[in-house]
């Protein structure tokens, strides 16, 4: 390993890409993270020809059990990381079920010196054609690039760069899992060419880490839906919901109105779409949004329910504001 090589710290997390099977015929049954980092790194001798990398265990779990206090440990080891003069890059191994919510925490609170470059795998590491190792190679690739620089947080799979912002899981098993739907990837990695076609969208005004976190929920909106839900997290105390829509926003009248009284008790209600891609239409006057409710334009629901928690952690007044809130939203 040479000294003039880029310095890469591997912050790991679980997930598949940790993943073992006593069945290497298996892709769909096996324990996620339980390979330790150490392992994976080895498994992958063409890395030392790429960067001198080491790697932090910062946790071993299924990213389905994701936690606030997770999140916070890792902004502060993204923090700690990219304060060292000489580490060029930082990777986050991490499990795919929650991998782009997150992306969007990160690209929403880091500024990111270095480039930050999440990525994971769809089968465990004992699997047959494993996507892991390769998956990890071209993070590591593309946080050692010049070219990754200024873009923010990254995600890289399948030989794509998608922006944290846009990229979401969008198939249970492949290995082509991850899309951005409504722009389209960055670039790609082949070997030891990383090409970005187009950059990110520009670098927002960071959000600060909540020490709180506000209740925030998501509901969906579908065929002859009843309120129950909506009045239950009212009566429990949420600050904000985000309702996944049909089509292009629209919210059935039962839930609607169970919705209207929510936002009458100043809770934050936010409508994305259910549909996977596009933008929610922005109400068509400011009188429209105090009348409605705002639109995560093209943040998934569950990206927009990372948004809307941290702009109520740094203003809780927004759920008494629509039109403010929309404005917020629009920001990011
Ligand atoms: C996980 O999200 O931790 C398990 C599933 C995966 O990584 O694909």
């Amino acid at each position: 390993m040479s000294d003039t090589l880029p310095r890469i710290v591997v912050l790991a997390t679980g997930g598949t890409i940790a993943g073992a099977s006593g069945n290497p015929g298996s892709s769909a049954h096996y324990q996620a993270a339980t390979v330790p980092v150490g392992t994976l790194l080895q498994a992958v001798p063409t890395l030392a020809r790429v960067a001198r990398v080491e790697a932090e265990q910062v946790a071993q779990i299924d990213s389905k059990d994701m936690t606030f206090a997770l999140w916070s440990t890792l902004a502060a080891r993204i923090a700690h990381w990219s304060a060292q003069p000489d580490v060029a890059g930082i990777v986050i191994t991490h499990g795919t079920d929650t991998l782009e919510e997150t992306a969007m925490f990160l690209h929403l609170t880091q500024p990111c010196p270095v480039p930050v470059v999440l990525t994971a795998a769809m089968r465990p590491s004992t699997s047959l054609s494993a996507d892991g190792p390769l998956n990890l190679l071209d993070a590591v690739r593309v946080a050692a690039h010049a070219d990754a620089r200024g873009k923010g947080v990254l995600v890289v799979i399948n030989q794509q760069i998608h922006a944290a912002r846009d990229a979401a899981k969008a198939h249970t098993s492949a290995v082509n899992a991850f899309v951005s739907a409504s722009c389209g990837p960055l670039g790609f990695v082949q070997d030891d060419y990383v090409r970005f076609a187009r950059a990110p969208l520009p670098a927002v005004a960071h959000l600060p880490v909540p020490s709180d976190w506000p209740l925030v929920e998501i509901v969906a909106s579908y065929a002859a839906p009843s309120r129950f839900m909506v009045d239950a997290l009212v009566a429990a105390g949420v600050r904000g919901i985000v309702v996944a829509a049909a089509g292009n926003g629209s919210v059935h009248e039962v839930l609607g109105g169970a919705l209207a009284d929510a936002a009458m008790e100043e809770v934050a209600v936010v409508r994305a779409s259910r549909t996977g891609a596009g933008h929610v239409a922005l109400p068509a006057s400011a009188r429209a949004v105090v009348g409605g409710f705002p639109s995560a334009l093209d943040h998934n629901p569950y990206k927009a329910r990372v948004l809307l928690m941290l702009l109520l952690a740094a203003d809780p007044s927004l759920g008494a504001d629509p039109a403010r809130l929309q404005a917020r939203l629009a920001a990011y």
